[in-house]
């Protein structure tokens, strides 16, 4: 379980943990530099949350000392935000880590828009952003590659989400 979870800026430091975390993501698209370019300029942000925790699996005998855990990876342009990338190790989930994050995040933009696409199967991150008050605003259709759907494509659903909605 989370002992407590700390939301940060991501730091030189942790680019070797975004090198483990994006080869052990077959599906991911993102690469190092862009973690690193997040982390030295002002339009990309990246936060990570560091949880001082015990892993839910994983041959753990000790407490695992405060490591990134989550982070999520966002783009602002004049003053629209884009969720990139937003991910939470799967030892650390369902215990609202990302929440938190996109929590952390709505506060930092205050009235600029947040948008981003999500898969229309991913009901887990679905869940999330409705929960934290996203609307859907649009569809492309046949967006993504899909190995479940039978026609081989999917959807990307459209979220944005502004103060007071
Ligand atoms: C989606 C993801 C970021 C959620 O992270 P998480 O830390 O487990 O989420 P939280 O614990 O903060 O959950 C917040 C809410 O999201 C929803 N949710 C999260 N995981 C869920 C799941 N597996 N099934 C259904 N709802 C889920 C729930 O509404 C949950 O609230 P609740 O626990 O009170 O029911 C995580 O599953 C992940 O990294 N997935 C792979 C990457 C990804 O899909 N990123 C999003 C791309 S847009």
């Amino acid at each position: 379980m989370i002992g407590s979870a700390t939301i940060r800026p991501a730091v030189q430091a942790d680019v070797s943990s975004f090198e483990h975390w994006l080869s052990a993501d077959a599906e991911n698209s993102w690469q190092v530099k862009d973690f690193v370019r997040a982390i030295e300029t002002d339009n990309d942000s990246l936060l990570v949350v560091c949880a001082d925790a015990t892993p839910l699996s994983g041959v753990v005998s000790q407490p695992t000392p405060a490591s990134v855990a989550g982070f999520i990876l966002t783009q602002r342009v004049l003053d629209e935000v884009t969720i990139l990338y937003l991910s939470i190790d799967p030892r650390y989930r369902r215990q609202g880590l990302a929440r938190q994050l996109v929590q952390a995040l709505q506060v930092a933009v205050g009235r600029q828009t947040i948008m981003l696409e999500v898969r229309q199967s991913n009901e887990p991150a679905r869940a999330l952003y409705q929960q934290c008050g996203f609307i859907q605003v649009g569809e492309r259709v046949n967006y993504y590659r899909s190995t479940q759907s039978p026609s081989g494509r999917e959807a990307a659903l459209l979220l944005n989400w502004q103060v007071g909605e």
